[in-house]
Formats: structure tokens, sequence, C-alpha cells
């Protein structure tokens, strides 16, 4: 698919924007602080409703119309899928209330009709790639789980639903264990909660299992190219929940062989899970919290038997960022049919030659790239010439 214009609203440092994008790559250049990056988060938030930068909504309203009683910000974008155009508008309101607090909403519309911002996570599918985004491997689980969840929830909407229905269940069933925990609260009802939990977070886990050891094949032969063979990465799922059966007296797996639970079935999943999640009740009630499940799960990035996350060296996980990114562009084309954009921010800058010029030519696969660089000597004459080149100043398309 591809984004053939933009539109953009008070959206950050842009007031005004409005532009048909050409259809291959585009590279977006610029000194600091002209807004590149945020075009790129423009974009990727059509396909996820979700930044991977913003901590509240109200960050992505300009600042300056953030002054008004009513602050709009507007996302319009037009791509085509396959052979049909479609047209996605997605508004951040922010509005005073006469109490002096105010209130911030989003609201969605795909081809004009106004939709439930779950089913339009991934009608529009992108994949980005921030220089932060190392953190992925090196910080806290929190942040591999988003990862995987905004990939997730672009290919498959019962994952959306499925999340979005764990994490409603997990919020009551805690405030409920919290009450237990003071002597108050009906058990009862910590059964109907457990019931949620356990249909909702089984078909996160199996979904994850699935995902990780695709992404993870995908993601190893593309590294295995970019280190000329020297490198073997390998994704390893860490489960809260063990859906696996351990043989008695099994010794724990090397970490470059990670275990393949991709046979396991959902019915499987469910039926230990519930189990498990029962007998920890106890300790639940008397933590106040749920210990048990896919909000605990983490994920490794290993290389050559090496956590990538506790030793890579920058340039290792660099290389592990753009393999894992690529597998994702490849791995939305095989689950949905259709090429993700790709958006790439300053990849460009730390690689060395080889790896520059290597990263340049697999763009050729995908049908759209948006790229962002303070420094276009550092892309190929040929690719220059392949692409179309913005100027961006402060918010606009400079000359
Ligand atoms: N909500 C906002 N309103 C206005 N400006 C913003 C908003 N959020 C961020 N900015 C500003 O936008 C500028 C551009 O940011 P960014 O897109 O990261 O630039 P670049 O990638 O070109 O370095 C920054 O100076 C930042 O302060
Ligand atoms: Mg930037």
């Amino acid at each position: 698919m591809y984004l053939s214009h933009l539109s953009l609203t008070d959206f950050r440092i842009f007031s005004r924007f409005d532009q048909d994008i050409p259809k291959n790559a585009l590279i977006l250049v610029g000194d600091n602080a002209q807004g590149k990056t945020s075009l790129l988060e423009a974009v990727y938030y059509l396909a996820a409703l979700d930044s991977f930068q913003a901590s509240s909504l109200s960050e992505l309203i300009n600042f300056s119309a953030l002054q008004n009683d009513l602050a709009v910000c507007r996302i319009v974008a037009e791509y085509q899928k396959g052979k049909t155009n479609h047209t996605l508008e997605i508004r951040i309101i922010r509005d005073k209330l006469s109490n002096g607090n105010s209130s911030i909403r989003k609201e969605v519309l795909l081809d004009g009709n106004q939709q439930k911002i779950n089913s339009i996570i991934g009608h529009f599918n992108a994949v980005l790639f921030l220089p932060h985004m190392l953190q992925i491997a090196t910080g806290p689980p929190q942040l591999r789980r988003h990862y995987l969840n905004l990939a997730l929830s672009q290919v498959d909407p019962q994952y959306t639903e499925s999340l979005s229905d764990f994490n409603k269940a997990l919020t009551q069933r805690n405030a409920l264990l919290k009450q237990l925990s003071e002597r108050s609260g009906d058990l009862d009802q910590l059964s109907y909660w457990d019931e949620k939990i356990t249909q909702a977070g089984s078909y996160l886990m199996h979904a994850r299992i699935q995902a990780i050891r695709d992404l993870g094949l995908l993601a190893a032969s593309i590294h295995q190219e970019l280190t000329k063979g020297e490198e073997i990465l390998r994704l390893n799922y860490l489960p809260s929940y063990e859906p696996m059966p351990s043989p008695p007296g099994q010794i724990e797996l090397p970490l470059d062989n990670p275990v393949d639970r991709s046979s396991i079935g959902l019915p499987d999943i469910q039926e230990g899970f519930r189990e498990k999640l029962h007998s920890r009740r106890m300790d639940d009630i008397n933590r106040g919290v749920t210990t048990l499940g896919p909000h605990r799960d983490d994920l490794q990035f290993i290389s050559n038997g090496v956590n990538l996350g506790s030793f890579g060296s920058r340039g290792q996980l660099r290389t592990t960022m753009i393999a894992i990114k690529l597998a994702e562009v490849a791995w939305l084309k095989e689950n949905t049919g259709h090429w993700p954009v790709l958006l790439l921010d300053e990849v460009l800058a730390e690689l060395d030659d080889f790896r520059r010029q290597d990263l340049l030519e697999r763009l050729a696969n995908t049908e759209q790239a948006l790229l962002t660089t303070t420094d276009l000597g550092l892309f190929s004459d040929d690719f220059q010439r392949s692409a179309v080149k913005w100027f961006i100043h402060n918010g606009q398309l400079a000359g």
C-alpha cells in the first residue's frame, strides 16, 4: 500500500501541511527540530492510532492551538490499498470544560464514516524505526510488550480486541484483589474476572508465540546477511505463564536455542492458564495484584547466545533493530497481503558503508519508504536520483 496524500492540521509543529506524497522513496531533509520525526510519527499514527513518542495525547496538538478553548488536531491521509483508495481522518480534540478541567478524545473516520478506534487499527499499515527504539532491546519489559502489541494489533483485529478486554479485566481484577486483601469484596466475583483474564490473556499469548516465531525467523535471516553470517539472531519469548509442560529433570535450554511453543493450541493454553491463575489466587489476594499473565511477559534478543539487551554493543543493537524492522515489513506483507509503508528516522547515520548500502538496496523491495536525515550526503547518488527529496524547515516544506 502507499500513501498518496497527507494533510496535517495543528499536529505538533505542523500548523498546516498538505502534500501529495510520491510513491517510492521520499527523503525528508532538514536540520534538527524542524519536524522530520513528527511527520513520520503522524504517518505511523494512522496505522497504530498510538505514538511511540508521546506520553500523552495532548502532546500531539500544536502548542499554540492548545491555547484555544477548543483545540483540534487532524491527520488526514489518502492511501491506496490493493486497488482501492481510502481516506482516513484522525481527529484529536481537546475541550476546556467550564469547571476548568479539560477533556481529550479521538475520533476516526474511514472514507467519511466515523468508526470505533479499535476497528481501524491496522487498516493502514506502517513500520516505524526511530533511533531510540534500540531501547526495545535494552529498556524495561513494558517497552517490548508495547512493541509486540503495536505490531500484532496491525495484523490481527482480534488481538486488538483481546488486548483491550484483557486490560479492562486486569484493572477490575486488581481492584477486587485489593479489596479482598483488605477483607472486603466478593470472592465469587473473582471467578468472573479470572475467566475474562483467561480468555483474553490466552489469545494474547497464543498470538505472541506465533508472531515471535515468525518474526524471529524472518529477522534471523536478514540479520545473518547484515552481519555477513557472523551472528545468529534469535528472539526468545519469555511468557509469564509457561504453557509448555517441562519434562522432569530438564536442564535449562541454552540461550541460542529458544523453546518452540508454536505447536501448542489455544485451548491448551486456556486450560493451563486458567488452572495456574486459580492456584495463584491466595498469593494474588495477599499481594493485591495479578502476578501471572501476558502483562508480565518479556522478550529477549539473543545474538550468538548473548542477550543483547544486557550485553549488546550499540552497533549490534542497531543492526538487530534494523533486521527486526525489515522482518516486520515482510511479516506484515505475509499477514495482511499488503506492503506496509516503511518509516525510517535517521537510520543511516550510525551505519557503516556496507550496511548503509545494503539497507538502501533493500528499500527497493518495499512499495513506499519515508526516510529522514540531517545529512543528505549519507545517501548514495544512485539512491538520491531514484528518490524524491523534501527539505523541511519549521514544520513546512522549504524551497
Ligand atoms: N505539540 C507541539 N506543538 C508545537 N511544536 C512541537 C510540539 N511537539 C513538538 N514540537 C516541536 O517540534 C519540533 C520538531 O520536532 P521533530 O519532529 O523531532 O524534529 P526533527 O525530527 O526534524 O529534529 C521540536 O522543536 C519540538 O519542540
Ligand atoms: Mg528527528
